[in-house]
C-alpha cells in the first residue's frame, strides 16, 4: 500500500468534496459486537492520512455514543473532515431489533442540537435524515432541515433509504447532496428507481454497507454462529440459517476476480460498487466501515483497482440470487416503500 491520497469526487452540485471512499464510523462504539477504542482512533487517522475525508455517524448509533467518541478526532481535524450525521432513528433501551422513527419538524430541531452538542461542532456538514417517518410529510422533515443550513447549523442535505418519489418531493423544497443507501454486490434494489432519480436530479449516491455488513469480505458466514449476542447482523434474515449457507456459495465468482487482482474479496467489492459511477453516470462515495488500520488501507487500495468488463459480468448474476431480504421489515429500506 502507498501512501498516495485517494481521488475526490463532489456530492451533489454544490455539495462537499470527498474522497471517493468515506469511512463507516457506527461499528466503532455500537451495532458489531465488541470495539477496541484505541485501535479504532489510530484507524480514523490513518484513514485521513490516506485521503479518506467523509466520517459516517448518526444520533442513533448507541443512543449518541458513536457521536461522542468520533468527536475528539473531528475537533483534531476539523478543516479536513466532512461531518456526515443523521437524525430520526432511535433504538430504545433493552431492544436492539426495535426503531422509533421521528421526522417531525419539533423533532428536527431538537435532534440538531443533540448532535451539535455531542460532536462539539459549530456546524454538521452533512446531515441526513436517517429514516422517512411516513407519518410526516417530507416537506415538513426538509423544510426543518432547509431551516438548519439558513441558520448555519448544517451545510448540505442527505436522505437515507428515500425512495425516488420522496427524493424527488424532498429535492423541490432544497437540494439534497447525497442520498444514503445500501448497495453492494449483494443489495441492487436501488438501481430500479433511486438511482436513475437521483442521476437526473444531480444528486450523489453514498453507498452504505458495501461489503454486506463484512459478509462479501469473509468476515462472517453465519450470524448465529460467528457473531455475538446483541450483534444486529443476528437480527437479519440474510445471515440466518439456510439462508446465510446459499449465500456464502455466492461468494465463489468473487473470489476467482480477487485472485486475478491479487486482491481480497472485500477490495473486489469495494472495486465494484465504486464502479457504479461510471455505469450509472451518477456521483458515488461509499462508506465501508471497519475498525482497524489495516484494513482500512486494504479498502483505500481498492481505490486503484478496475474490473473489466469480463469481471463485471461474472459479478452481475450475484444480487438475484441473493437469499433473504436485508432488513427483518423491508419498510425500513426505500425498496419496501416503492
Ligand atoms: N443509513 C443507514 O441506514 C446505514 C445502515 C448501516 C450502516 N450505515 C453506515 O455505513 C457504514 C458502513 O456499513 P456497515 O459497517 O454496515 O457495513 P460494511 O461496510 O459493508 O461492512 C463492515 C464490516 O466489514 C468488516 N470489514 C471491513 N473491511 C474489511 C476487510 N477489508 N476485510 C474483511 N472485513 C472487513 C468490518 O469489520 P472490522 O471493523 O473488524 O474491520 C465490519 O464488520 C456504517 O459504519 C454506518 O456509518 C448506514
Amino acid at each position: 500500500m502507498t501512501d498516495s491520497r485517494i481521488p475526490t469526487v463532489r456530492l451533489g452540485a454544490d455539495g462537499p468534496e470527498v474522497g471517493v471512499q468515506g469511512l463507516g464510523c457506527m461499528g466503532m462504539s455500537w451495532a458489531y459486537g465488541p470495539t477496541d477504542a484505541e485501535e479504532s482512533r489510530a484507524t480514523l487517522e490513518r484513514a485521513l492520512e490516506l485521503g479518506v475525508t467523509l466520517y459516517d455517524t448518526a444520533e442513533g448509533y448507541g443512543d449518541g455514543d458513536n457521536e461522542r467518541f468520533l468527536s475528539p478526532f473531528f475537533r483534531a481535524h476539523r478543516d479536513e473532515v466532512v461531518i456526515a450525521t443523521k437524525f430520526g432513528v432511535r433504538v430504545p433501551a433493552g431492544d436492539r431489533t426495535k426503531r422509533v422513527i421521528r421526522g417531525d419538524a419539533p423533532y428536527v430541531r431538537q435532534a440538531v442540537e443533540g448532535s451539535l452538542r455531542r460532536l462539539d461542532v459549530d456546524v454538521i456538514d452533512l446531515y441526513y435524515m436517517h429514516r422517512r417517518d411516513v407519518n410526516v410529510p417530507i416537506e415538513e422533515t426538509v423544510g426543518a432541515m432547509a431551516e438548519l443550513v439558513r441558520e448555519g447549523k448544517v451545510k448540505h442535505l442527505g436522505l437515507s433509504e428515500v425512495t425516488a418519489d420522496e427524493l424527488r418531493a424532498a429535492q423541490a423544497v432544497h437540494p439534497i447532496a447525497a442520498v444514503q443507501s445500501e448497495w453492494s454486490l449483494f443489495s441492487r434494489d436501488i438501481e430500479a428507481n433511486v438511482v436513475p432519480a437521483a442521476r437526473e436530479l444531480g444528486v450523489a449516491l453514498v453507498p452504505y454497507s458495501p461489503l454486506g455488513r463484512g459478509f462479501l469480505a469473509g468476515s462472517f458466514s453465519n450470524a448465529d454462529k460467528d457473531l455475538t449476542d446483541g450483534d444486529v447482523r443476528r437480527s437479519m434474515p440474510r445471515f440466518q440459517g439456510d439462508n446465510a449457507a446459499t449465500n456464502a456459495a455466492l461468494l465463489d465468482p468473487i473470489r476467482t476476480v480477487a485472485e486475478a487482482h491479487h486482491a481480497s474479496p472485500a477490495q473486489i467489492a469495494l472495486a465494484w460498487v465504486q464502479q457504479r459511477a461510471d455505469v450509472h453516470g451518477l456521483a458515488v462515495a461509499q462508506i465501508p466501515g471497519t475498525t482497524k488500520r489495516r484494513r482500512v488501507e486494504e479498502n483505500a487500495a481498492a481505490t486503484a483497482i478496475v474490473l473489466t468488463d469480463e469481471e463485471l459480468a461474472a459479478l452481475e448474476p450475484i444480487a438475484s440470487k441473493v437469499a433473504g431480504t436485508r432488513y427483518p421489515d423491508m419498510t425500513f429500506a426505500s425498496a419496501g416503500r416503492e
